[in-house]
């Protein structure tokens, strides 16, 4: 394919999926908007339908909790039964906070909303709808950190907690294995269910039941309590400062402190919160065991030291200096050609670790918008030859097997293998494509 075509069928299925003020992240795997997938389609269309780009993040944002709260699934068409967890599953209808028209999950989803604005203001013409959604949506992505902030940051460190794997974005990561086989359950405290997931997509290559267990208790939690922060931080027995979560959040924070500058708000709150996270993250959520950024335990009280997708995105949020910088980008380059086989960039998990799995849900794939925040990370360290890579790997992938969710990252089994895995068609897949395609032409 060439970069036209390429371009061509990565806007056919942003397309595809549009359903006329909003997108789901695949029609069949996920029926409804996703948060952050949202925050990467409306990159993808602000380079060709600059309204759905603005519409996109509107529809998102009309679902935010009166608390700042920004759900991580907008449940717009209630015919869609077909999905676990459902709405009624959540439970949200008797959350005060929540907009009354409006069906959402009660959990959140990292927070990305930050910079994307910054990228459509870079982008989008200049209009007079342009300007009426920049003061719309910015003093509600301004009330959605503070409300991490307020809700996730129990002794005011600066680094926020996630209580459920799915708020990371990374549901199913082996980070998290710990952390769940502590739980013991017993049958009462896990309540009916029945999952959907694995009849749409390969079994192998989702989760297993013995973690959904884990997730439907900790959603249980998050019900008991209201879905209120405090309460959660606690009485959850999972909370977790994921480092990709706190990174983006810095990234964001940095974008509203530049948008404020640029239009004349005021920022000082922002500007707090910036400098206590980026000392929080760089001195709390660093291995040198490990040279690498790692999530932290809080219930445990210890950093969950294995190399791992998520502590790579630091680069991205621009807190490491450049000797941890360094050590970031040679641990990519390792990865490419310095193990005893090469890598498509980049691995959601290290392949050498006893957890990895090459073709499982964040145990080991290649994730297209984690290569997104990857390469630009690295552009921001001038790692420019690895930041390029890390585009033209994931364009090679989807070049050769189409626009998937995942991809299995062995480039020594690329002949054997006919296509990606998960969902098909995906948005962020074709947004991510879209945008490197812009910066870094064909593959
Ligand atoms: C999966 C991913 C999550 C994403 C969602 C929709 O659950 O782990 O990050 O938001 O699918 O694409």
């Amino acid at each position: 394919m060439i970069r036209d075509e390429i371009a061509g069928k990565a806007k056919a299925t942003l397309l595809g999926n549009w359903k006329g003020s909003y997108s789901v992240p695949s029609n069949r795997l996920y029926p409804f908007q996703w948060n952050w997938d949202s925050g990467f389609v409306a990159i993808g269309f602000s380079l060709f339908r600059p309204d759905f780009a603005m519409a996109e993040m509107r529809s998102l944002f009309e679902a935010q909790w009166s608390n700042g709260m920004l759900p991580h699934i907008v449940f717009h068409d209630v015919t869609k039964k077909d999905y676990f967890p459902n709405y009624e599953f959540w439970g949200t209808d008797n959350i005060p906070e929540k907009p009354p028209s409006i069906r959402t999950s009660g959990i959140t989803q990292p927070p990305v909303h930050g910079f994307v604005l910054e990228i459509l203001m870079e982008r989008l013409p200049e209009s007079t709808e342009k300007t009426a959604f920049f003061h719309w949506l910015f003093p509600r992505i301004k009330a959605l950190h503070a409300n991490l902030y307020a809700d996730r940051d129990p002794s005011g460190e600066g680094l926020v907690f996630i209580y459920h794997p799915w708020e990371t974005g990374r549901d199913n990561s082996p980070l998290w294995t710990p952390a769940l086989q502590r739980i013991q359950l017993t049958p009462q405290d896990i309540p009916p269910y029945r999952r959907i997931d694995n009849t749409i997509a390969n079994p192998e290559e989702r989760p297993t039941s013995f973690d959904y267990d884990r997730y439907v208790y900790l959603i249980d939690i998050g019900k008991k309590c209201g879905y209120d922060g405090k309460r959660i931080a606690r009485e959850s027995p999972f909370l977790i400062q994921d480092a990709m979560f706190n990174a983006l959040l810095i990234r964001s924070n940095e974008a509203l402190i530049n948008l404020g500058k640029t239009y004349g708000l005021p920022v000082d709150d922002v500007v707090q919160w910036q400098q206590k996270s980026k000392t929080a993250f760089e001195s709390k959520l660093w291995s040198d065991r490990i040279q690498t950024y790692c999530s932290y335990d809080m219930v445990a009280g210890e950093l969950i030291e294995m190399p791992e997708i998520g502590g790579l995105c630091a680069l991205f949020g621009g807190s490491p200096t450049c000797d941890r910088a360094a050590a970031i980008a040679r641990y990519m380059e390792e990865l490419a050609s310095g193990r005893s086989q090469p890598y498509w960039l980049c691995p959601s998990f290290d392949p050498d670790h006893a957890l990895f799995n090459p073709k499982k849900y964040w145990q080991g794939p290649v994730w297209p918008q984690m290569n997104w925040l990857l390469s630009k990370g690295l552009h921001r360290y001038g790692y420019d030859v690895l930041a390029a890579r890390l585009a033209t790997d994931l364009l090679e992938l989807l070049e050769q097997y189409g626009f998937y969710e995942y991809f299995d990252p062995r480039k020594n089994l690329s002949d054997q293998l006919t296509k990606g895995y998960g969902g098909g068609d995906f948005s962020w897949t074709s947004a991510v494509a879209l945008d490197l395609l812009d910066a870094y032409g064909s593959a």
